[in-house]
C-alpha cells in the first residue's frame, strides 16, 4: 500500500532533521533531505496525499530556498499539506506565507506547529550551551509529538499566536533581512583549518570549494549556518559577530 504521508525536511544544523526523524517514527513514512535535492537540482516525485514540511524559521517565516524548491516542483498529486517549522524563540506569521504557498499548488493548508529548538544563528546572535541545549529540546519533545499526533490522525494543527509585531517581522523585516544580511562574505577561516572539506560538503548550496585546502565562499549563501557550526576545529568565523561563540550542531549533543 502506498504511504499516506510523504515528510520533506532541510536543514542548516540538525534540527529540523531530528524533528523529521520524530515525526516520521510517529507517521510511519518515507522521507526526503531537501539539503541533497537542493544541492543535486532533485525534484523527485511527490506522490503522497499528505505531505509534511519540516524546516528551520528563516526571519519568520520557512526557508526562502525551500520555498523556491516548492515551487518548482510538482505537488499536483499532494492534497495536503502540514508545516512543522523549528526556530530559536518564534515563527512570527510564517502560517500566513505557507497558507498561500498551499493556495499556489492547490492544496488544502493544515496549519503550522512551532517547535523551539536551540538557537543556531551565530551570525547574529548566540547558542546556547550544550546542557542548555539538551534542556530545550527536551522540552520541544511533547510539543513535537502533539503535532505528531495531530498529523497522524488528519487533523489540522492549531494556530499560533499572532500580533502585529509578528506580521511585520514576516512582512516587512522578512525581505529586507535577505537583501542585506543573508551574505557570504563576512565569512573567514583561519590557521587552525585542516583542510577536511567538511564545509564544503555540509553546504546546500555548493557555496564552498577548497583552493590549497581552505575554503573560499562564493555568493550563493542561504545563511543556514552549516559551514561555521560543523567545522571541527572551529576555524571559520562570521566577522567578529561569531567570535568566541559557542558553535552549535544537534550531533553534536549526543542525544
Ligand atoms: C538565517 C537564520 C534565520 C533565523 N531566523 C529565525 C527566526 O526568525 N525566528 C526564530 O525563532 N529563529 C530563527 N532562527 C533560528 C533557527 O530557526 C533555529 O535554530 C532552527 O531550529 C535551526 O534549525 P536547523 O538546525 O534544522 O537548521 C534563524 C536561524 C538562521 C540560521
Ligand atoms: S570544515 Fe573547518 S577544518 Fe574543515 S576545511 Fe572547512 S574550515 Fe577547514
Ligand atoms: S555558505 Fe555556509 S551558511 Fe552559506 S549556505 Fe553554505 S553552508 Fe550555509
Amino acid at each position: 500500500m502506498a504511504d499516506k504521508y510523504l515528510i520533506l525536511y532541510f536543514t542548516g544544523t540538525g534540527n529540523s532533521r531530528y524533528v523529521a526523524e520524530k515525526v516520521a517514527e510517529k507517521l510511519d513514512c518515507k522521507r526526503i533531505n531537501l539539503n541533497t535535492e537542493i544541492k543535486n537540482n532533485g525534484t523527485p516525485s511527490v506522490d503522497t496525499e499528505g505531505v509534511v514540511l519540516i524546516a528551520p524559521t528563516y526571519a519568520w517565516r520557512i526557508p526562502r530556498i525551500v520555498q523556491e524548491w516548492i515551487k518548482k516542483t510538482d505537488f499536483s498529486q499532494a492534497k495536503k499539506v502540514w508545516f512543522v517549522l523549528t526556530c530559536g524563540s518564534e515563527i512570527g506569521n510564517a502560517s500566513l506565507y505557507n497558507q498561500r504557498l498551499c493556495r499556489s499548488l492547490g492544496c488544502a493548508y493544515m496549519g503550522t506547529a512551532q517547535i523551539i529548538m536551540p538557537e543556531n544563528y551565530i551570525a547574529m546572535f548566540d547558542a546556547p550551551d550544550k546542557n542548555t541545549a539538551r534542556d530545550i529540546i527536551k522540552k520541544a519533545e511533547p510539543v513535537i509529538q502533539r503535532a505528531a499526533q495531530a498529523i497522524a490522525a488528519g487533523e489540522k494543527l492549531p494556530a499560533e499566536k499572532d500580533s502585529l509585531y509578528y506580521r511585520l517581522l514576516s512582512s516587512v523585516v522578512n525581505p529586507l533581512f535577505y537583501t542585506f544580511s543573508v551574505k557570504a562574505k563576512a565569512f573567514t577561516v583561519d590557521d587552525r583549518c585542516i583542510g577536511c572539506g567538511k564545509c564544503a560538503e555540509k553546504c546546500p548550496l555548493k557555496n564552498i570549494h577548497l583552493v590549497d585546502r581552505k575554503p573560499v565562499w562564493g555568493k550563493s549563501c542561504t545563511h543556514c549556518m552549516a559551514c561555521i557550526c560543523y567545522c571541527p576545529v572551529e576555524a571559520v568565523e562570521y566577522g567578529q559577530k561569531s567570535k568566541g561563540k559557542p558553535r552549535y550542531h544537534l550531533e553534536g549533543l549526543d542525544l
